[in-house]
């Protein structure tokens, strides 16, 4: 495995006060490593001092290897997209010429202007926006929803091969977010570049990473796969920050969420083959009332691959072990 980010040591103060306190962290090539805490726990100054925005007090951060004070600053960044909670797209320019911002200034698009055209009307396609509708419209002519759309094709369209994304979608509607965060999850799986994505939500956490970072005062309390922070939190802190995640309805969490609890059973005979079909989407509710009718059922992913089964036994455990948790 190829190491894309690397801290080492790293320790950032403003004035007296230490906001990261002694980070040591390895981002993998390819990972999708979401960084989560509570406000003020200093992930924004963590991912910032990624692309330079900040640099350590003590202490360095590694990108590809090299420190990234061995980089030209604007070399760097252009090597890295980011997106942020507040959209910055610019207000005078359209959808299209947003999006091609950073080849425009890096002069990558004369001479082939028909070409990058295509790509953008490609790009658009890829996030559900008609190109013949959007291609030539202002900023201010979108919702938030489709704005944020943009930020992320500007931030990931011409390949960085890291992108870092702070909060993007905690100013948006559930809906909104739940569409914007399946889309980060398709095109990391089609670019497989390095996503660093900073939340203060775990069940966003718990649905996007591969690996998981979790953050207090400055620290970084435990990093681990999603299960793996379920099941063995590192400490009473994490475990409770977790159990917020889990809801005031237990039968309004996502099928996703359980299943990292609790592992899927595999294929069994017969009783498998009938079994009907849930998607890790829905929600546990939905999950009992067809455990209710079929003694097994079948879970499947967003691309119809059925990953494995559950039955009644497994629902009470899964049952039972949140009461532990809780
Ligand atoms: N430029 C700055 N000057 C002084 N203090 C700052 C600056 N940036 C962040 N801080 C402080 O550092 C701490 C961590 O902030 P931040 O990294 O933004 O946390 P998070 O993104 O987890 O909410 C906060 O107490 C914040 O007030
Ligand atoms: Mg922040």
């Amino acid at each position: 495995m190829t190491t894309a980010i690397k801290f080492e040591h790293v320790k950032k103060a403003f004035a007296d006060q230490v906001v990261v306190n002694d980070f040591n962290l390895n981002i993998q090539q390819g990972e999708l490593f979401v960084l989560v805490g509570n406000s003020g726990s200093g992930k924004t100054t963590s991912i910032k001092m990624i692309n330079r925005l900040e640099d350590p007090s003590s202490g360095r951060v590694l990108v590809n290897d090299r420190p990234t004070t061995d980089y030209n600053v604007q070399k760097l960044r252009w090597n890295i997209g980011y997106v942020l909670q507040q959209i910055a797209l610019f207000p005078n320019m359209t959808v299209a010429k947003n999006i091609a911002l950073i080849p425009e200034i890096k002069g990558e698009v004369k001479g082939k202007e028909q070409e990058q055209r295509e790509k953008v009307r490609n790009l658009l396609k890829q996030v559900n926006l008609d190109p013949d509708n959007y291609y030539d419209r202002y900023p201010r002519e979108l919702s938030g929803g489709e704005q944020q759309r943009i930020g992320i094709l500007r931030a990931i369209a011409f390949k960085p091969p890291i992108v870092l994304m702070d909060e993007p979608f905690s100013a948006l509607d559930p809906l909104s977010r739940t569409n914007l965060q399946d889309l980060v999850i398709k095109l990391h799986r089609e670019l497989h570049n390095t996503i660093v994505f900073v939340t203060h939500d775990m069940s966003e956490a718990l649905k996007l990473a591969d690996r998981i970072g979790v953050m207090k005062d400055g620290n970084l309390l435990q990093v681990a796969e999603p299960q793996e922070i379920l099941r063995h939190p590192a400490n009473q802190f994490v475990r409770e920050f977790f159990q917020g995640s889990l809801g005031n309805d237990l039968y309004e969490t996502p099928v996703r969420q359980a299943i990292l609890f609790n592992e899927l059973k595999e294929e069994q005979g017969d009783s498998t083959k009938a079994a009907p079909v849930i998607s890790v989407d829905d929600k546990l509710a939905n999950l009992l009332a067809l455990l209710s009718e079929h003694p097994t059922i079948a879970v499947q992913n967003s691309n119809q691959e059925v990953l494995g089964y559950v039955d009644r036994q497994w629902i009470i455990r899964y049952l039972s072990g949140i009461n532990d948790f809780n």
